[in-house]
């Protein structure tokens, strides 16, 4: 394989912890686990059927749509109020524990990149408020392209704003659709099972899988 030359990361559920809002639920309700993990689902969900239907919104529409039907399914009442603070807790998500030091150890060697579905101002807030800023050379957004992963002309963004070839770079993602999507269009890929989910079958798999980002150094000799 050839060395890799630049790391590009997904956001949520990677760097940022999504089930942070966990925290903001228990505001509405008694199982916040269940609405955040509802949430989540039907946020991903959204993105593909928008992306195949050819009917972009951008991610915080997405975002607040699925707040909308996970709230109806589970029979949750919440104010309109309720709801844009459930919303809000997007802006300030909480990387995970290991996340800062793992991108200051990489950032000292690589350039380093955020590939996301988020749109510009949810990346910023959420890049900003985690201190991570420092680190990014890139902050790139689907939203320039007006679709949504596993689309491989997502995955382009970050070879031509590194200017790099796809081989050369590591795509790091939590996420298994992200994962099998990214290998798809030819990075190298490390994903990072933080859950010990399954792989999804879809043909293709990782090159390397760490449970935590700090791992990587060490599972990909550097
Ligand atoms: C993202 C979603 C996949 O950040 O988590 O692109």
């Amino acid at each position: 394989m050839p060395e890799v030359r630049a790391f590009v990361f997904d956001a949520y559920g990677t760097l940022f912890d999504v089930h942070s809002v966990v925290t903001a639920c228990r505001g509405v309700t008694s199982d916040p686990e269940a609405l955040s993990r509802e949430w989540r689902a039907k946020q991903l969900e959204y993105t593909w059927l928008r992306a195949l239907m050819g009917r972009y919104e951008d991610f915080w529409e997405v975002t607040r749509a699925a707040l909308q039907f996970a709230l109806k399914r589970l029979k949750i009442a919440a104010s309109q109020e309720q709801v844009n603070r459930l919303l809000s807790a997007y802006l300030s998500l909480q990387p995970f524990p290991e996340v800062p030091a793992t991108l200051k150890t990489l950032h000292s060697r690589f350039p380093l990149a955020i590939l996301s579905n988020g749109s510009p101002r949810m990346l910023q807030a959420a890049v900003q408020s985690s201190g991570l800023e420092p680190y990014l050379q890139h902050v790139l957004s689907v939203d320039t392209l007006k679709t949504y992963k596993p689309n491989p002309t997502v995955y382009d963004l970050a070879p031509r704003a590194l200017g790099l070839a796809k081989e050369t770079i590591a795509f790091v993602s939590s996420n298994s659709f992200d994962v099998v999507g990214a290998k798809a269009f030819g990075f190298q890929v490390v994903w990072c099972n933080r859950t010990q989910a399954p792989l999804d079958e879809l043909g293709f798999a990782p090159d390397f899988t760490v449970s935590h980002l700090d791992e990587i150094p060490q599972a990909l000799g550097l």
